[in-house]
């Protein structure tokens, strides 16, 4: 086992290094002249006359189909719903004759997810699938797929599926605005430019690691975390708040941060940690003023921000700072340091990070 963790003492930070070469082998093949092409899978008669799209996934991967539902939303104008498996399966689903249901899932073999999927055929709807095991169920039933070429992932908290995940979102969001028409074509090259610069964007936040590490060292004892964000920034928020609770059992809350005052504001106290994800340019104004709501009552706040935020620094007792990118891009960045602040936290507070109590790589049971 040792050798198959490649130096590294466990396998999830293996997994979260190896990101930068899970993105570039996503990406692979699937941009041509400052267009995106997938070369290796015609998308076409499951795209053709779509009218709305069902993202549908479990936990990590559900979180990569909030972002995609943003994404679609803004790049292709398509309305997007997205669900949770387990709930979408049990709820009177109108779905009109021109939809499309994409399913997410790293292993393929999720029971509710394949559900989900098995329903949607059921009722003449196409089905993608995007899934990192080639020959998986979803895979095999599904009416196209989109492979994340991720590489296997053996901790139970996903990581790199969830990056490439996101990677395949702004794929097809790019791929649906061109046979739409929705975009420019000058802002589909610049985008595609943005995304091949990515990995190497990653690489730099993971040479920082060691920044991560000494700001969980600090809050390593904490019993209770919020995070907060607005617009992706929440999406990835969701994200972080689940790395943290499924691998550290520290108790980890994602909130929209326009809704702080409609319920959590009254758990904010003295010296809770409050991790504020700060990167879409519209809004961060009122991040600011999120983050000064809980400072006022005694939060600590740990900052992700995009590099050049103008007074984010005297606000924050913690700054994580990530390269400057498209707002619509930041969630590929910073979910990085919120998995590395995962990862720290497990370890000192001694957990078995690769195998966390109670659960599973892959429920294949209902
Ligand atoms: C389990 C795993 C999660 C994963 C979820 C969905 O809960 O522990 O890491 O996100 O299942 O799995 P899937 O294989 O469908 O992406």
């Amino acid at each position: 086992e040792a050798a198959e963790k490649g130096g590294y003492p466990h396998f999830m930070i293996k997994e979260i290094m190896e990101q930068p070469q899970a993105l570039r082998d996503t990406l692979r093949g699937r941009i041509q002249g400052g267009r995106v092409e997938f070369s290796d899978v015609d998308l076409d008669c499951c795209l053709d006359g779509v009218e709305k799209v069902f993202i549908v996934a479990c936990g990590t991967a559900y979180h990569a189909g909030v972002v995609g539902k943003h994404v679609i939303e803004r790049l292709a104008c398509l309305p997007v719903e997205v669900d949770i498996a387990s709930e979408f399966r049990y709820r009177d689903v109108l779905w009109g004759d021109k939809s499309l249901l994409i399913v997410i899932s790293q292993s393929g073999e999720t029971a509710d997810t394949l559900a989900a999927l098995r329903e949607a055929k059921k009722k003449g709807i196409r089905v993608l699938a995007v899934t990192n095991v080639v020959g998986s169920s979803v895979a095999r039933e599904a009416d196209r797929v989109i492979y994340t070429w991720a590489g296997p992932e053996i901790a139970v908290a996903s990581t790199k599926a969830y990056s490439t995940q996101l990677l395949v979102m702004y794929l097809l969001g790019l791929y649906l605005a061109q046979k739409r028409g929705t975009l420019p074509e000058e802002v589909i090259a610049s985008t595609v430019r943005e995304l091949r610069g990515i990995a190497d964007k990653v690489e730099a936040i993971l040479e920082k690691a060691g920044a991560v590490e000494a700001i969980a060292e600090k809050y390593a004892a904490t019993a209770s975390t919020f995070f907060i964000g607005r617009g992706l920034d929440y999406a990835v928020a969701l994200e972080g708040a689940l790395k943290l609770k499924e691998i550290s059992y520290v108790h980890a809350e994602a909130y929209a941060a326009g809704e702080l005052k409609h319920g959590t504001l009254a758990l904010i106290e003295k010296g809770v940690p409050v991790i504020a994800i700060v990167t879409q340019d519209e809004l961060q104004d009122k991040m600011i003023s999120n983050i000064k709501e809980v400072k006022a009552r005694g939060a600590e706040v740990i900052g992700i921000a995009k590099e050049g935020l103008a007074g984010i620094e005297e606000e924050t007792d913690e700054l994580f700072v990530i390269p400057g990118e498209d707002s619509l891009l930041t969630p590929m960045l910073t979910v990085v340091p919120l998995q590395l602040f995962a990862y720290y936290m497990a370890v000192k507070r001694g957990c078995d990070v690769d195998k966390p109590r109670n659960l599973a790589k892959s429920v294949t049971v209902e």
